[in-house]
């Protein structure tokens, strides 16, 4: 059986920017043989905001309501994840944020990787989605060393926005 990656992709806004970098890594692994892969939308999973009388580290799989079961199943379904992000004031999304303190042991001991995207690339979302992942016991690869999407770096630059650009790179080269 062939390992399950999940693509967790945190931002929800109706115009999101990720759509892009999503069909560039998709693009990618389809290419792969040696795994299945499977998107897991924050879109799908619009939970309240935390307010638990528990931790989920205390009460593992014990869900209070079926809206958090659901993301728990769809975690579980997993062997290992990259997380798509953006940046919202130097941190990831608060739609993950809030996905990722309702679960725990579905992530514990699972691989996970970071792509972000925007004008520095996520890069400091995804510091602190090493520290949330450091707490989630999830065994996470260096940030450096994966992929970084800026979303334009090419010489169209001066004449589009982030929101518009559509030409992707790895680290600022054409891919
Ligand atoms: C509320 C908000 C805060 C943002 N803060 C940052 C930031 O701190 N650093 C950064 O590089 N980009 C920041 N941006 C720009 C976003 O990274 C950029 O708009 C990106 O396209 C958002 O991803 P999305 O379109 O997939 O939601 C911010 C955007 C928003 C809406």
């Amino acid at each position: 059986m062939k390992p399950r990656l999940q693509i967790i992709v945190a931002s929800t806004r109706p115009t999101r920017f990720a759509d892009k970098p999503l069909a560039w890594l998709v693009e990618r692994l389809a290419k792969r043989d040696g795994l299945e892969f499977e998107i897991l939308d924050m879109r799908d999973h619009p939970l309240a905001l935390y307010d638990l009388a528990d931790s989920p580290a205390r009460t593992p799989r014990e869900y209070a309501r079926e809206d958090i079961a659901a993301l728990g199943r769809a975690l579980d379904r997993a062997d290992g994840y990259i997380v798509l992000t953006s940046e919202y004031n130097h941190g990831y999304p608060a739609s993950l944020k809030n996905a990722l303190d309702h679960v725990f042991v579905e992530l514990n001991r699972k691989p996970v990787s970071f792509v972000g995207y925007g004008g520095v690339g996520a890069a400091r979302a995804i510091e602190q989605l090493h520290w949330s992942a450091s707490n989630s016991k999830w065994p996470h690869f260096v940030t450096r060393s994966t992929y970084c999407l800026t979303s334009c770096s090419l010489p169209c630059r001066p004449k589009c926005s982030t929101l518009k650009c559509s030409h992707l790179s790895i680290n600022g080269s054409r891919c």
